[in-house]
């Protein structure tokens, strides 16, 4: 792995329109949960994608709270940015704003953080430029990062009992 630049987090920020249409609702006229993720995925890919200039698979999301409903016919905006680059893997911050049409009201209606690696066309992982923090806010939302990190590697190695629980046979009857 060669040494590479550092980046700006403002050389990579994404943000995304969509137009919530009645395929993407659930029987309250409210977005379907997954549709959301699917959009939230996909601009905070392109954001590591832009940031690393390689692709990128995820890794996890997790921090997803769901604010509040986005009803059809809101437009959606997505803005997804690093928050912080580690070795070959970079954590992206996603909020989603509903924006009312006719009168131009903005809320915020999910947030989300999501772990991308970088791979080569053979699934090796590369490594990804440092991230450049610009202001004190960057560098403590960066500290954070890293122990949100270490906290979901020793999730993931530790295993959970709810995993046991899942994928356990179903009685014989
Ligand atoms: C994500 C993936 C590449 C990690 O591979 P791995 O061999 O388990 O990873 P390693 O232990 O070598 O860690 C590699 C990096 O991934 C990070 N990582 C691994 N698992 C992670 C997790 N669950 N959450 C966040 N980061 C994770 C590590 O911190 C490490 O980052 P670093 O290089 O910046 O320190 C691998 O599990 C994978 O390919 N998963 C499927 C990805 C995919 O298909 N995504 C689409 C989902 S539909």
């Amino acid at each position: 792995m060669s040494e590479l630049t550092a980046k700006r987090a403002s050389d990579s920020v994404t943000e995304m329109t969509q137009l919530l249409l009645p395929g993407d609702a659930n029987s309250l006229g409210a977005a379907f949960g997954g549709s959301v993720m699917g959009w939230i995925d996909i601009c905070a890919a392109v954001c590591a994608q832009r940031h690393c200039r390689q692709t990128v698979v995820t890794a996890s999301m997790d921090d997803l709270h769901f604010h509040a409903p986005i009803t059809v016919g809101m437009a959606v905006t997505l803005k997804a940015r690093v928050i912080a680059a580690f070795t070959s893997s970079m954590e992206i911050g996603v909020t989603v704003h509903s924006e009312n049409p006719h009168t131009g009201e903005r809320k915020l209606t999910t947030s989300a953080l999501l772990t991308f690696v970088a791979l080569d066309q053979a699934g090796k992982k590369l490594k990804v430029p440092a991230l450049l923090a610009t202001t004190d806010a960057e560098r403590d939302a960066a500290a954070d990062a890293t122990e949100r990190r270490a906290d979901r590697l020793s999730r993931k190695e530790r295993g959970a009992r709810w995993l046991a629980v899942v994928m356990q046979q179903p009685p014989e009857v």
